[in-house]
Formats: C-alpha cells, structure tokens, sequence
C-alpha cells in the first residue's frame, strides 16, 4: 500500500449558473513515504484542486483518494487525515491566527486537545526546525515574509504531519526567502516527511525525486526531472526549463555536445569540463 494513491480522480466546480467546471479529469498516481514530488503546471491547471483533495478538504466527484488506506470520502477519516497531511498555503499572513509566534503555533494542537506538556515541546521542536526558536515570544507581525512563512510551517508541523503540501508557498517570498523555505523543505523531506510541492520554480523542481505535470486537469507526466525535462512535456505545458538546462540547450546550439538531459548546475559543469578538456 503506498502512502497516497489516487485512483481515477475527477472534480468538478459548480459555476454561478449551475454548471459542472471540470477542474480534474482521471488522475491517478501514487506517492511512497518519504518522496518529494513537484507538481507543475500552468495557472488553471488543477494543482490547487488537487492540494485540496489530498487532505479532504475537498472530496472527489469519482474515483477516490487513499491516505495510509483511509479513503477521504469516509468522514470517519477526516480528522485523521487532516493530521497526516499538513498544508501550507501561499500567504503566510492568512496563516496566522495569534499575534505572538508560540501561541500562533500552538493554536493547531492545542485545537486537538494535545497535553499542556506535549504543546510546549511541540513547539520547541517545531521552531527549532524551521530555524524561528529566537523568536518565539515575539510578535509575527514584524517578521519577513520567509520568516513568517517559517512560522506557518512551524504551526503545521506542530501537527506532527506525515505529508506536508506546500501551495506555492515561495511564490509571495523574496529569492532569500524562497531559499530558507526550500531548505526547510529539503531538510523536513530528509527526515522522512512525504513532501509535494506545488511550484513554478524549476530550480525546485530538479531537485525533487519526482515530478507530475498536470494539463488542463490531466496528468501530462509524471518522472524523474531528467525523464521530463528530456521531453516535450515543459514546452506543452507552459513550464520553463531549469536555468542549467536552458543553458545548456543555448550551448547545444553553439555546438557543445552534452550525453544526457542536463537539469542540474553540476551536470552543466561536468558536461562542459569534458568538452573543454
Ligand atoms: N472555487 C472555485 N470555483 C469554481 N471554479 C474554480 C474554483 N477554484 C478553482 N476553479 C477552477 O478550477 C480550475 C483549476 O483551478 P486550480 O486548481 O486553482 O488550478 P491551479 O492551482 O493549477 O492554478 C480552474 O479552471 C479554476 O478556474
Ligand atoms: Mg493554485
């Protein structure tokens, strides 16, 4: 049993006059503990929808979504799920609930009922790994925007998820802040958390272990960033190349030949020291 499997998947919005907006049509994959997957595509693609979906926010209208083998469409599940999957939007202010830092992460287990005792070292643990334990007595008002996104991420993982879903959760933030929550990402996605990110940058995305493009709500791929980027998927699907691979297509043209599919900077460089040697 994988930890996420989606069978056969569609959803559809009801429009103001009553009719049915297919937003996702027939997706099925599966993901394994402890994966990282990107999940690209064009504005209106379906990946929000399906951000929703995998923690039942939103349950499907066929097909079905299994998390550790508890369907989202039983409610008997919700409150399990909820917990299981984490998910971390794209405007940190609108993740906010309290003014100061501990309370604002504390806000999601005290909800649940988790011991006084457990709360506190909840949150030591929380803000220690995003790196805001400095913090913690002061006011989330006057924080960056990475910062406060790293408080968000805090408040879920005080949740203790088994997945986390992050929803272009850089895309508000500057390159210094889009970088401390790639980290946090990288280094949670190390300790055994399933990550999946929703995201349009591509020096994230070569660095996932897998990536799923979605097209006007079907699956266009689903690989490894070299099976992806090697195909015509990118370019259909309105995605742009990581910048070593954009590179590396220009130097293609000038004549440097490269054996594979470069995606990351150290392949450039590798391909372009054996030419130049
Ligand atoms: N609340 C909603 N009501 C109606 N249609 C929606 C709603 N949310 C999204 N949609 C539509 O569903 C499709 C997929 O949207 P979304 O999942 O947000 O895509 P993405 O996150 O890839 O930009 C789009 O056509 C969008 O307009
Ligand atoms: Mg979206």
């Amino acid at each position: 049993m994988s930890q996420i499997e989606l069978s056969a998947v569609s959803y559809s919005y009801r429009s103001g006059d009553g009719r049915a907006l297919r937003a996702l049509r027939n997706v099925s994959f599966t993901v394994e503990k402890g994966e990282f997957v990107v999940l690209a595509g064009m504005n209106g693609s379906g990946k929000s929808t399906l951000a929703k979906l995998l923690n039942g926010l939103y349950v499907p209208s066929s097909g079905s979504v299994v998390i550790d083998g508890m369907d989202t469409r039983d409610e008997n599940n919700t409150f399990e799920i909820r917990k299981k999957v984490g998910m971390v939007f794209q405007n940190p202010d609108n993740q906010t609930v309290a003014t100061i830092i501990e309370d604002d992460v504390a806000f999601g287990p005290e909800n649940i009922g988790v011991p006084r005792e457990e709360i506190v070292e909840r949150v030591n643990w929380a803000l220690d790994v995003v790196g805001m334990s400095d913090y913690r007595g002061r006011s989330a008002s006057k924080l960056s925007g990475g910062q406060k996104q790293r408080v968000a991420i805090a408040g879920v993982l005080a949740m203790k998820p088994e997945v986390l879903v992050f929803d272009e959760s850089t895309s508000m933030l500057d390159p210094e802040g889009r970088r401390e929550i790639m980290q946090v990402a990288e280094a949670l996605n190390r300790s055994g958390i399933t990550v999946i990110s929703i995201t349009h940058n591509m020096d994230e995305a070569v660095l996932a272990d897998r990536i799923i493009v979605l097209k006007k709500g079907k699956i266009a791929a689903d690989g490894t960033p070299k099976e992806v980027f090697a195909s015509s998927v990118p370019e259909e699907c309105g995605l742009c190349l990581p910048p070593a691979a954009a590179v590396a297509r220009e130097l293609g043209e000038a004549g440097f030949v490269f054996d594979d599919t470069v995606v990351t900077e150290e392949e450039l460089v590798e391909g372009l020291c054996r030419q130049l040697a």
